[in-house]
């Protein structure tokens, strides 16, 4: 069995894209391999928090892993602040990185903007990412797209430092990224990435959405003006977005969706993905609302915290040695 390790940053508006790029793979891997989720709160104070939302965004989002299947007798669900050691590898792993990879970001620099006034936790943010990987020899990281550039900087630090300390000192994991649902894209723009923050509502599905927001939002989603249901990013990059969705839920080929809508407008098509997507959700929405505010559900954290310790320990006191922390006994 491969080691999974795979985080998300607790904040509101899971959504679609989260999904298909990174949770639907969470569900999947847990039956084959040893899995380990983690709610990255560490993550989140990059950028301005409120506490007390922050600690709701928690529990939403563990509540959200176990309603769409993970489960925790399966695999480890955590809180990343819960375990000491993804901050202490992460100073190792800041101190065996360059301020130019870092600089060298792409997310940084979409969400820095070139300010320098913004958080230094937001430069330093990959190298976090980096220990919370390295910290359970985790061979397997699946995330979407927009995270292929930091795993390649995990990538790099492990290699570094087996370099540089021994080839024990750490697992070089591979990031698992899926054919379809890696990039979903806004649903009012396909030209930028759907995310949780944009301000409008209708650009992306949150998992907990009802059936008419879902409607609405696929409805007015941006398309083309000559109406053929083909796949072809480039010219079409509306319509191909909403092929990716509907393929990643119904495990059709762009083939078999081109063929099925031949000689049908777009109305057709999105009304079927319409009923697509509320079926795919509402089952996650009815359980989420079962567990949201279950005691069950922090009695889980908190297992799979020392559960996570348990790993994470001897692997921070392996790499504390290599450096030479500690004392030659
Ligand atoms: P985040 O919300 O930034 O913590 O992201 C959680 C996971 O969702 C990461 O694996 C991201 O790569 C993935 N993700 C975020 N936005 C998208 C998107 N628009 N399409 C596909 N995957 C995404
Ligand atoms: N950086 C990831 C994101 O914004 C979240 C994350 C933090 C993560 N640590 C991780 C993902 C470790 C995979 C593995 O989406």
């Amino acid at each position: 069995m491969a080691r999974v390790f795979s985080g998300v940053q607790p904040t509101g508006n899971i959504h679609l894209g989260n999904y298909l790029g990174a949770l639907k793979q969470f569900v999947e891997l847990q039956d084959q391999e040893e899995c380990i989720y983690c709610i990255v709160d560490e993550h989140a104070i990059t950028v301005p928090q409120d506490p007390k939302e922050l600690r709701e965004h928690v529990l939403d989002v563990a509540a959200l892993y176990l309603a769409i299947g993970i489960d925790p007798k399966k695999s480890i669900v955590f809180v990343q602040s819960q375990v000491s050691g993804h901050a202490e590898l992460g100073w190792i792993c800041t101190c065996n990185t360059s301020t130019g990879e870092l600089f060298r970001m792409t997310q940084f620099k979409a969400k820095s903007g070139g300010k320098e006034s913004v958080g230094t936790g937001l430069l330093v943010y990959p190298t976090l990412m980096a220990a919370d990987i390295l910290l359970y020899d985790a061979e397997i990281v699946p995330v979407g797209n927009d995270q292929k550039q930091h795993i390649e900087l995990t990538r790099d630090i492990a290699q570094r430092m087996n370099f540089k300390y021994g080839d024990d000192c750490f697992v070089v994991p591979d990031g698992r990224f899926m054919k379809a649902g890696a990039r979903i894209m806004a649903l009012d723009d396909p030209t930028s990435k759907m995310s949780k923050s944009a301000t409008n509502e209708l650009s992306r599905i949150s998992l907990l959405d009802e059936p008419n927001k879902i409607k609405k939002a696929i409805m007015k989603a941006t398309t083309d003006s000559d109406g053929v249901v083909k796949f072809d990013i480039e010219n079409k990059p509306g319509i191909s977005n909403l092929m990716t969705i509907y393929a990643a839920f119904t495990d059709m080929s762009f083939d078999e969706i081109e063929k099925k809508y031949e000689g049908h407008g777009y109305g057709d098509f999105k009304k079927d993905l319409v009923v697509i997507v509320q079926d795919a959700l509402a089952p996650i929405r009815e359980r989420y609302e079962e567990i949201r505010h279950s005691d069950e559900l922090i009695e889980i954290l908190e297992d799979g915290a020392k559960r996570a310790r348990a790993i994470a320990e001897p692997v921070l006191k392996r790499v504390q040695d290599k450096v030479g922390f500690g004392y030659d006994k």
